[in-house]
């Protein structure tokens, strides 16, 4: 199935060694490794029949090549979000250009504060998003967006997390009534209508695969959860996030995808 056409990554910077980190995952990321990591993510999209766009890198912003955050793209609008992190705020307005190619100005649709919602909580299934109210995204911000995607006839749920940074970092859909659940996910009532693969805590972070056109794309490195892609019939390739782990980014966070 090709439901998705475009995709919008932005290069990463060299202030992203000083990005937004848990430290969950140690160390300081290599910038010029970062950089090969990119290359490869996009050329791993490239394999999945979208078209890309490359935005420049935003020596103001460390964790701007996270371009998931500050927006939200659907069926039917791109919605600017409003970044809970208060050193990624500024991320919304360097998005609305890339935006703008795509989206006419009626169909783009803003989060406005006090509201605040970050991209990365925000799981789309069909016409209904999950949306993780975390650190990030508060209520006011959901219940934005929850007025936001009514007025284009789709629907929305909160999730509250208690211990991740943003929903996909524990929950990604893959399609087909396909998920993929770890930790805090895996008991919750909100998704046990799907077809759920339980990641195991040593691989938690590949919980974070994105599906493209039919081909998932997994982290290097965890081999429990490419088996687990694969046994479901989907084409895989693999791409070393290592550098972006470090800044507790996954797969999701990378690119915009419609
Ligand atoms: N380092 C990515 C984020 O915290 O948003």
């Amino acid at each position: 199935m090709k439901k998705f056409n475009h995709v919008i990554v932005r290069r990463p910077c060299r202030a992203m060694v000083e990005g937004i980190t848990s430290g969950l995952y140690p160390g300081k990321p290599d910038y010029e490794r970062a950089l090969e990591e990119h290359d490869d993510y996009i050329s791993a999209l490239s394999r999945c029949g979208v078209d890309i766009t490359i935005l420049p890198k935003d020596e103001r912003y460390p964790d701007s090549c996270f371009v998931e955050d500050p927006a939200l793209i659907t069926r039917a609008c791109a919605i600017i979000t409003n970044p809970g992190a208060e050193s990624r705020n500024g991320e919304k307005y360097e998005i609305i250009d890339a935006i703008r190619q795509f989206f006419p100005e009626d169909k783009i649709e803003y989060i406005k504060a006090p509201g605040t919602l970050e991209g990365g909580d925000v799981m789309m299934c069909g016409d209904h998003f999950f949306v993780g109210r975390s650190a990030r995204t508060n209520e006011e911000g959901i219940r934005q967006l929850t007025e936001i995607l009514a007025k284009y006839g789709m629907t929305c749920s909160e999730v509250p997390l208690e211990e991740v940074l943003h929903l996909k970092t524990g929950v990604n859909y893959l399609e087909d009534n396909n998920m993929l659940v770890c930790g805090e996910f895996v008991d919750k009532p909100d998704f046990q209508s799907y077809n759920r693969v339980v990641i195991p805590e040593e691989e938690a972070y590949a919980a974070n695969c994105i599906w493209v056109n039919d081909t998932v794309i997994v982290p290097e490195g965890y081999p429990t959860v490419l088996k687990a892609v694969q046994d479901l019939g989907y084409k895989t390739l693999v791409v070393d996030t290592s550098e972006y782990r470090k800044l507790d980014g996954g797969l999701s966070c990378l690119s915009l995808r419609f």
